[in-house]
């Protein structure tokens, strides 16, 4: 897929961060370095150890100890933006099919809202009503893959399942499914817009122009031709509820997309790489696959899809023996909480056999990923079908490209079988 490839210049743009700009460090960690993708983990464990409550360059807070985000998360009085009610991540100028209206950057009632609006669809009873056709789609892909001797376990594979998943609960016919998922990658890059460079910026607020488009003629025609999908769902809400914008329905169509793609792509690709870099432990799970849901939570503790998440303080409040003012800008470094010796034995060990696995890979508090049983049963029939599939067939991993996504996620990652 294209634009995995695009490389993006991730260097924080000074002209574009002023209102940020502070008298930090990044403490040897800056994830808007190109080699922050390749390996991380040193430098996340270097910092949280050294400067659990950094500062960094572009006045943010990187919360790392993974009891310090739980306490933020349970305890801290935050939004989802500063008090002049901008984002601290989104690029201001960004407007049409911008996160600004998604529930994930709203507080409160207006979130409750419009977080209920999609509950429905992404419910345990919805979701094992898509197994099926997850199960469906892995076989077809496993069939071809064990004919060519081989795949590109993301395009080929960890693409393909959430893009079917998340289309089809949306309403996005299959033919307009390629073009959707370049867009919805172009379009990720906007949690962080912010800090783009101005041309990437530009890129990023096309594909949100494109998408608002799509939405609006896919909102007509659904309004003409109710379909069992959640956009006509959102227009019977729409209906009941006079506040509901059909902006707001786009917003939520979009955010949803794209909150369900590439976290998805990260989970099943890192997972699956994990165990062919650990082979006594893809043994373990040959010989026993009940094991895939304890796979699955070592594989979101070991190698987090979503580095961080934000959120504003909304009064002072202390963690880490710090007290951070009013509108702090928080950002709660998950992947470096998962790997915190504090919480996890031996953390940097991929482990599936591990007892106490609950990690924070899903973030917490109000507005804890919807979307987590969906991704959690799309990676458990992809990882039992690979498993099962080649085994006792030497699998060699070709050459990984990163993909330039801010969140962690291979953009190809060539399998060889023989
Ligand atoms: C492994 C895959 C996934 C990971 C790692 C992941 C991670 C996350 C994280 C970290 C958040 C922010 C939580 C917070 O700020 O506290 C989030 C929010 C969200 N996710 Fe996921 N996600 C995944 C898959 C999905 C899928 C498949 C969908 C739906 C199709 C989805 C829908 C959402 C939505 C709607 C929100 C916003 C919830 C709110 O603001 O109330 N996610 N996700």
């Amino acid at each position: 897929m294209e634009s995995m490839n695009i490389e993006i210049d991730y260097t924080a743009h000074e002209e574009n961060v002023t209102a940020n700009g502070g008298p930090g460090d990044w403490g040897g960690l800056n994830p808007f370095e190109p080699d922050y993708r390749v390996n991380p983990y040193p430098q996340i464990n270097a910092l949280r150890e050294n400067d659990p409550v950094n500062l960094t360059p572009v006045n943010t807070w990187r919360i790392s100890r993974f009891d310090d985000i739980g306490h933020v998360l349970r305890h801290a009085k935050t939004s989802q933006t500063l008090s002049d009610g901008s984002s601290p991540g989104f690029n201001p100028l960004d407007e049409r099919g911008s996160f600004h209206d998604f529930m994930l950057n709203k507080d409160g009632e207006t979130h409750a809202r419009l977080r209920q609006l999609v509950v429905r669809s992404l419910n345990m009873k919805t979701v094992k009503k898509m197994e099926n056709s997850v199960e469906e789609t892995v076989k077809e892909i496993m069939d071809k893959a064990m004919a060519e001797g081989g795949l590109d376990l993301i395009k080929d594979m960890a693409m393909v399942i959430p893009s079917r998943m998340v289309c089809s609960i949306v309403g996005i016919p299959e033919e307009d499914r390629e073009m959707f998922d370049l867009l919805t990658a172009q379009r990720t890059n906007a949690f962080f817009g912010r800090f783009l460079p101005p041309e990437n910026q530009k890129a990023t607020a096309q594909a949100g122009n494109d998408m608002a488009d799509y939405f609006e003629d896919l909102i007509a025609k659904r309004k003409k031709n109710p379909g069992d999908d959640l956009i006509s769902e959102l227009l019977l809400s729409a209906k009941q509820d006079s506040t509901l914008s059909e902006y707001d329905l786009i917003s939520q169509t979009i955010g949803l997309v794209i909150a369900g793609f590439e976290t998805t792509i990260g989970l099943i690709g890192n997972g699956t790489r994990a165990l062919l870099e650990n082979p006594d432990q893809l043994a373990i799970l040959r010989d026993d696959p009940s094991k895939v849901n304890a796979t699955i939570e070592e594989g979101l503790r070991y190698d987090t899809p979503v580095h961080f998440i934000w959120r504003v303080l909304t009064e002072p409040f202390e963690v880490g023996g710090k007290m951070l003012p009013k509108d702090a800008v928080l950002w709660l470094h998950l992947a470096a909480g998962n790997r915190d010796p504090r919480r996890f034995e031996d953390p940097d060990t991929f482990n599936i056999l591990r007892e106490k696995n609950a990690n924070v890979s899903f973030g917490g508090g109000a507005h804890f990923c919807l979307g987590n049983q969906l991704a959690r049963m799309e990676a458990r029939h992809a990882l039992l079908e690979f498993c099962e599939r080649t085994k006792g067939v030497t699998v060699t991993p070709d050459e990984i490209i990163w993909s330039p996504s801010f969140f962690r996620v291979m953009g190809h990652y060539p399998l060889n079988f023989s």
